[in-house]
């Protein structure tokens, strides 16, 4: 029983250290990312809206996912497709950006993911 305290308040310690290293803007940080490299196919007219159903060029439908559902789970970076799929662990063949060698720089990555990560929040 102490044990898992404890180990609950270390979780919750590094989460709060996590949080108060740099908090993540949508407007200022994950924006310009996704007007860089996505939204070229994920806008309407684009390929990869047409192919998935996922239009990135507002908050709202970002969040609205594919046609098939939400892409991203506020809090969890690891399950949420949108990152995965710019880490390629879904399948090489749907990487994100589709085609483009080498794929988003580590920083970009880290971005995309403290903002899921700190609740995928608009601001
Ligand atoms: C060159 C065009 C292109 C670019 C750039 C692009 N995508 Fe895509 N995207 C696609 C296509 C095409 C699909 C559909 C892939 C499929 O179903 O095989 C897709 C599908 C997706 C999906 C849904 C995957 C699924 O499993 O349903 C996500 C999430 C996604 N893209 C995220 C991104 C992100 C994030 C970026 C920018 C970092 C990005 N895409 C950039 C073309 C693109």
């Amino acid at each position: 029983m102490a044990l898992r305290t404890l180990f609950i308040l270390l979780a919750f310690s590094l989460a709060v250290t996590a949080h108060a290293e740099s908090a993540v803007s949508y407007k200022k940080d994950v924006r310009p990312i996704l007007h860089d490299y996505c939204l070229n196919c994920h806008e309407p007219g684009g390929q990869g809206l047409e192919k998935s159903g996922l239009d990135m060029s507002s908050y709202q439908s970002l969040m609205k996912g594919t046609k098939f559902g939400a892409v991203i789970k506020p809090g969890d970076s690891f399950t949420s497709i949108f990152i995965q799929v710019i880490e390629g662990r879904v399948h090489p063949s749907i990487r994100m950006p589709y085609g483009m060698a080498g794929g988003l720089s580590k920083h970009n990555i880290s971005v995309l993911k403290r903002w899921v990560d700190q609740g995928a929040k608009e601001d």
